[in-house]
């Protein structure tokens, strides 16, 4: 048995996001959001689920944080819901709003864990999606006008800020989908422009704001990408696919400019505007404290035919998997390995950044039940082979300093409604009743003990 042991203060949490827990979707002041409205609209989330109600969490909050306490959390991350503090997107400020994370962020500092603020996980205000979301810059300055407000009014007790969850699922995926409405991929990859910009400009306000003693930085899902084969086609597409998915969100952030050979193929094929050198300037002027990881899996590229490199965009969508391959419930190939070539990637082009894993686990079936304990054995086994291969990196050099489970509890996936369960806890969503899965009660003594035994591998 091999004893896998973590750097003393590894920072041991799990994520959530607002609008996947909350519910409370119209109380106390709270304006819409972009997905109030599209869950509210038939046909786009499976079986018509809302998260009008999701896991109640506005209203459990104190039971949520008690639940995190017996699991041993050291840190708690989860996002703040733009249209609870300003629901219009501007304007005026709703004080129910800020109440309610101020109760929630003394609960948890109350009980020693951690607040870790995501400042947008994707609820974007319904009224700043009217005049262009991402696309405009007037919902830049609002944003930055949301953050600024948010490190003045928190910034005495939280300490840890992420500016943004995956700009490539909000400004990429959704846009190819067509969930903001017609489908658009150069609106797509315009919006991931501002979205960097807003990045930057937030953290200009917070270095100027009067708590400024903590961290800040952005959460990328970034994946490793290989070829299916060897042949030249294959190479050819991971090299785009790396360039779009991965380098066009990690070059801005750390470089402060974009991947020549993804900007010469937006510009040939797609008449992409030239990137103003004022945003390039903020960027540069603006450098981050760390970088979020999101990682679930890896993206494998198979190119047919020549054509197919043409149509870049559909080799960026997610793909299933193999037949044979072990995959989570949501089709996701499982590959620790890739997690570790991921990290040791990163450390080696990005100059040894400081990294947080911000989110990684495993949707499963959850069906065996005993003694209301999900006997997620699947799942336990994927944090295990993860965490080993994060462990593995860490002795290898990379600048890791903490894991954040996805998720918390049970919550509402998306537009996969709640058919898909991700937590570690488990939400019974007609009674609200909450109990540890099999994993939860693992993943409480890898953090009593700051490691675990592997079996061997
Ligand atoms: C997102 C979460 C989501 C999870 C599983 C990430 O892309 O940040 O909100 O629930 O993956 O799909």
């Amino acid at each position: 048995m091999k004893k896998i042991t973590f750097p003393e203060g590894f920072i041991w949490g799990a994520a959530t996001s607002s609008y996947q827990i909350e519910g409370a979707w119209d109380e106390d002041g709270k304006g819409e959001s972009v997905w109030d409205s599209a869950s509210h609209t038939p046909g786009i989330i499976k079986n018509g689920d809302t998260g009008d109600i999701a896991c109640d969490h506005y209203h459990r909050y104190k039971e949520d944080v008690q639940v995190m306490k017996e699991i041993g959390l050291k840190s708690y991350r989860f996002s703040i819901s733009w249209p609870r503090i300003f629901p219009s997107g501007i304007g005026k400020v709703n004080s129910k709003g800020v109440e309610f994370y101020d109760n929630l962020v003394n609960e948890l500092l109350a009980n020693d864990i951690e607040p870790f603020i995501t400042l947008y996980h994707w609820d974007l205000p319904l009224e700043l999606n009217k005049i262009g979301a991402w696309e405009s810059r007037k919902v830049v300055d609002a944003y930055v006008e949301y953050a600024r407000f948010m490190f003045n009014h928190f910034g005495d007790r939280v300490k840890k800020w992420i500016t943004f969850n995956e700009p490539l699922v909000f400004a990429v995926w959704f846009y190819l989908l067509g969930l903001y409405g017609k489908k658009d991929i150069v609106g797509g990859m315009k919006a991931s422009h501002l979205v960097n910009l807003a990045h930057a400009k937030a953290i200009d306000a917070y270095r100027t704001s009067d708590n400024n003693d903590g961290q800040i930085g952005i959460t990328l899902n970034l994946s490793m990408i290989y070829p299916k084969t060897d042949s030249s086609l294959d190479n050819e597409g991971t090299n785009i696919v790396d360039g779009l998915i991965n380098r066009w969100f990690l070059d801005p952030v750390f470089k402060a400019e974009y991947p020549s050979d993804s900007l010469d193929l937006l510009e040939k094929n797609l008449d992409y505007p030239p990137i103003p050198e004022a945003d390039l300037k903020m960027l540069e002027d603006n450098p981050m404290d760390f970088l979020g990881i999101n990682n679930y899996s890896c993206t494998r590229v198979e190119v047919k035919k020549p054509e197919d490199l043409q149509n870049f965009f559909k080799l960026l969508l997610p793909k299933r998997a193999e037949k044979g391959v072990e995959v989570s419930d949501m089709g996701w190939e499982v590959y620790p390995e890739g997690l570790y070539d991921l990290l040791k990637r990163v450390n080696k082009d990005y100059g040894h950044p400081l990294i947080y894993i911000t989110e990684n686990g495993m949707a499963c079936k959850d069906n065996q039940i005993i003694n209301d304990v999900v006997q997620d054995e699947d799942r336990l086994s994927y944090l295990k082979r993860y965490f080993e291969a994060a462990n593995r990196a860490i002795n290898d050099g990379v600048n890791l300093k903490g894991y954040f489970v996805w998720s918390l509890m049970d919550n509402f996936e998306w537009i996969e409604g709640y058919s898909k369960r991700f937590g570690i806890i488990r939400v019974n969503y007609d009674t609200q009743e909450r109990n540890l899965k099999k994993s939860a009660l693992w993943y409480r003594d890898v953090i009593a003990s700051n490691g675990f035994d592997m079996e061997s591998l």
